[in-house]
């Protein structure tokens, strides 16, 4: 069924000019984009976004990284879009991603792994309307 999915390109995608690189593989696989901003989150926002990783070790360094600099929000549209972009992003650490995925072909380090995807419907709704209030 049609979905909407949060993907974030991460502080060091922006950085890299990885921008049209993520958005086009999006585009490409033929997900709809329904919003796009770049913008530089407040760290408040950083914190609700990643509160399910509050308690873990790395939780303040993972805040500081994706406040460090510009990212760009966007969602994408489709069907089954969460399992769909997920699929392109590849596993959380990019040595493990496989290869064609984003991260498999342009990120080395769990931390500054690319690009961010909704892991479920439920956190893609949390995420788009923590990113994205009143999005119709
Ligand atoms: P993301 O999909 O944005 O969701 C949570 C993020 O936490 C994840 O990508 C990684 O960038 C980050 N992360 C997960 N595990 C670690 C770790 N061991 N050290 C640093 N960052 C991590």
């Amino acid at each position: 069924s049609v979905e909407r999915t949060l993907v974030l390109v991460k502080p060091d995608g922006v950085s890299r000019g990885l921008v049209g690189e993520v958005v086009g593989r999006l585009e490409r696989k033929g997900l709809t984009l329904v919003a796009l901003e770049l913008r530089t989150l407040q760290r408040s926002v950083a914190e609700t976004h990643y509160g399910e990783h509050a308690a873990k070790p790395f939780f303040g360094e993972l805040v500081d990284f994706i406040v460090s600099g510009p990212l760009v929000a966007l969602v994408a549209e489709g069907p089954r879009a969460v399992e769909a972009a997920r699929g392109l992003i590849g596993a959380t650490d990019p040595v493990k991603a496989t290869p064609g995925s984003l991260r498999g072909d342009y990120a080395l380090e769990i931390g500054q792994n690319l690009v961010h995807g909704s892991d479920s419907p439920e956190s893609a709704k949390r995420e788009i309307d923590l990113f994205f209030p009143g999005l119709s």
